[in-house]
């Protein structure tokens, strides 16, 4: 068989072990592999290379994709789904495994619907797409986030400061909650909920006043204010309708140290949480799925995802991953409470 991969949207550590993993698998079958380069831009432009073991050697340990990627949309293109087809067929592909978040996979399905072999990997720090318990990329994600809290904290405590942390996560608390609860913060701010600025105040100075001289506060970059819009660093859009976000973190710094009188410093952790070397989970879970996205496409179950569905990997209809976002279990929020304030 002749397999392309493709990888779209934004990076995330754990890529590398992915394409690793399918480039060994099909190539001990005596199988072909081509790298489609930067995302659907590739497809449509037909740009690639030829996958053999050199070029996945010493890859796993790398953060990125060595394919490069994109936001492009096919779909937003001229004659974009058309050249997509076209160079699915001139390059003699049996079937195209795209990993990516839920606008390469939304991408994925369409072209699915009309008639590419394709299947699909869940990708994206976030770990906001339906039918998988995670994506990887989200536990190297947490893992820096973690750290950084951990650092912050003794600066913090130092200069008896209130720390406020803006971490990713588009629609989603997944990042924030999990570091937060793994970094002990004192408060954390997500999409799902709206924030309530003298609810946030009011814990923070109850905080303080049995004895704790630093707080540290981790908020999403897509958290939003009661009533209020979504803070966005420009109104334009991307191919997919996205805005860029970022800069929530700033304004409720100023808001906490206006209404507590507590100094406070704000850190954006930005695309450090999408760079470097992937954990060991995400490794392995990259790799699993890897292999059982060669087996799907040698099985010709197309239309497919990879999926883990607690500690199994299965597959599960493409379209699930993107049918619904995947937000943050509120379980999981009502313990980060136990330890506000
Ligand atoms: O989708 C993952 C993500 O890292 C989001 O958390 C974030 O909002 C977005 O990508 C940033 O995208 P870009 O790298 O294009 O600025």
């Amino acid at each position: 068989m002749k397999i392309g991969i493709l990888t779209g949207g934004g990076d995330c550590p754990g890529l590398n072990s992915v394409i690793r993993a399918i480039v060994r698998k099909a190539i001990s079958q005596d199988d072909e592999v081509i790298g489609i380069r930067y995302g659907w831009k590739g497809l449509i432009e037909k740009d690639y290379i030829k996958l053999t073991l050199s070029s996945v050697s010493g890859i796993l340990p790398k953060g990125g994709t060595v394919l490069g990627t994109s936001r492009t949309n096919p779909y937003k293109k001229e004659g974009g789904p058309e050249a997509a087809k076209a160079n699915f067929k001139a390059l003699g592909l049996d079937a195209l495994i795209t990993i990516g978040g839920e606008d390469t996979l939304g991408v994925a399905t369409k072209l699915c619907k009309e008639g590419l072999g394709v299947v699909g990997v869940p990708k994206t720090i976030d770990n906001d797409l339906g039918a998988t318990d995670f994506t990887f990329g989200f536990d190297t994600a947490v893992n820096i986030v973690m750290e950084c809290i951990d650092r912050l904290h003794t600066t913090a405590e130092s200069h008896n400061r209130i720390m406020v942390v803006e971490v990713m996560g588009r629609h989603t608390g997944w990042i924030a909650t999990y570091a937060g609860i793994a970094g002990g913060a004192d408060y954390i701010l997500v999409p799902e909920i709206p924030i309530d600025v003298e609810e946030v105040c009011e814990s923070l100075k109850k905080r303080h006043e049995r004895g704790k001289n630093f707080s540290i506060v981790v908020v999403s970059e897509g958290g939003s204010f009661k009533d209020e819009d979504l803070f966005t660093q420009e109104k334009k859009l991307d191919e997919f309708g996205h805005v860029r976000l970022g800069g929530i973190g700033h304004t409720l710094g100023k808001i906490i140290e206006t209404k507590t009188g507590y100094e406070t410093r704000v850190t954006v952790l930005g695309h450090i949480q999408r760079g470097g070397s992937p954990t060991a989970f995400d490794r392995v879970l990259g790799t699993r799925y890897g292999v059982k996205a060669y087996e799907l496409v040698k099985a010709a179950k197309f239309s497919r995802m990879v999926s883990l569905k607690g500690n199994d990997i299965v597959d599960v209809p493409l379209k699930e991953a993107t049918a619904a976002l995947k937000t943050l279990d509120l379980k999981l929020y009502e313990i980060a409470k136990i330890f506000f304030g």
